[in-house]
């Protein structure tokens, strides 16, 4: 069993990412958007898009807002390449400008699959944001658009991100302090 009380490192905490949600805001403003479509990839990215979205409100920006589950497999940490559609976007996206909301960008997969998805329906443009990137990772070639922080190749929790749900509530970003002698801490799914 995942203990939610094992000691947490942050390693983005509240305060740089509150800051650095209204420079993503604003370079997204910037981009001058046109009836724009903030689609927010379940479930990781719930915390970053809804501090994002309410610095884009701040920022003058109104848009649509929606969600789309999608699920890359993963064996423990591991990505194993193949993303599915959980849930998808009930909205029309065609000729819109749409904004793509993710928590990390590793292996590329789940964003160029989403990416793929919209533009496939007529998106006019689809742009990426991500609160963390792990470079030295990506399998397929897509940088994100609006990068929240680099992030070392750890395993990271919070701020919605978790192991087997736990963590997500945490206001920061952090690394679970992993004790080798208790290897089922990744088993979930
Ligand atoms: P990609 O398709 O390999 O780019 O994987 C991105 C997805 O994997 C993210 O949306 C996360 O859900 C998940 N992920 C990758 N690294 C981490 C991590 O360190 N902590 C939690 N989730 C992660
Ligand atoms: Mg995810």
């Amino acid at each position: 069993m995942t203990s939610p009380s094992r000691r947490v490192r942050v390693l983005f905490d509240e305060t740089a990412i509150a800051r650095r949600n209204e420079e993503l805001a604003e370079a997204i403003v910037a981009t001058k958007p046109e009836n724009l479509l903030v689609v927010a990839v379940l479930k990781g990215s719930f915390m970053f898009a809804a501090d994002l979205l309410r610095a884009l409100h701040r920022s003058g920006l109104s848009p649509q807002v929606e969600f789309v589950h999608l699920s890359s497999y993963r064996t423990g940490t591991v990505s194993s390449g193949q993303v599915e559609i959980l849930r998808d976007v009930e909205s029309e996206v065609r000729g819109r400008d749409v904004l793509l909301i993710d928590d990390i960008l590793e292996s590329g997969r789940t964003i160029v699959f989403a990416k793929d998805l919209l533009m496939a329906r007529g998106a006019r443009r689809v742009m990426t944001a991500v609160l963390l990137e792990k470079p030295g990772k990506r399998a397929v070639t897509i940088d994100a658009d609006f990068v929240g922080f680099t992030c070392p190749d750890v395993f990271v929790v919070g701020y919605g991100m978790d192991v087997a749900h736990a963590y997500r509530q945490l206001p920061f970003v952090g690394l679970v302090d992993y004790d080798s002698s208790e290897p089922d801490l990744f088993g979930g799914t």
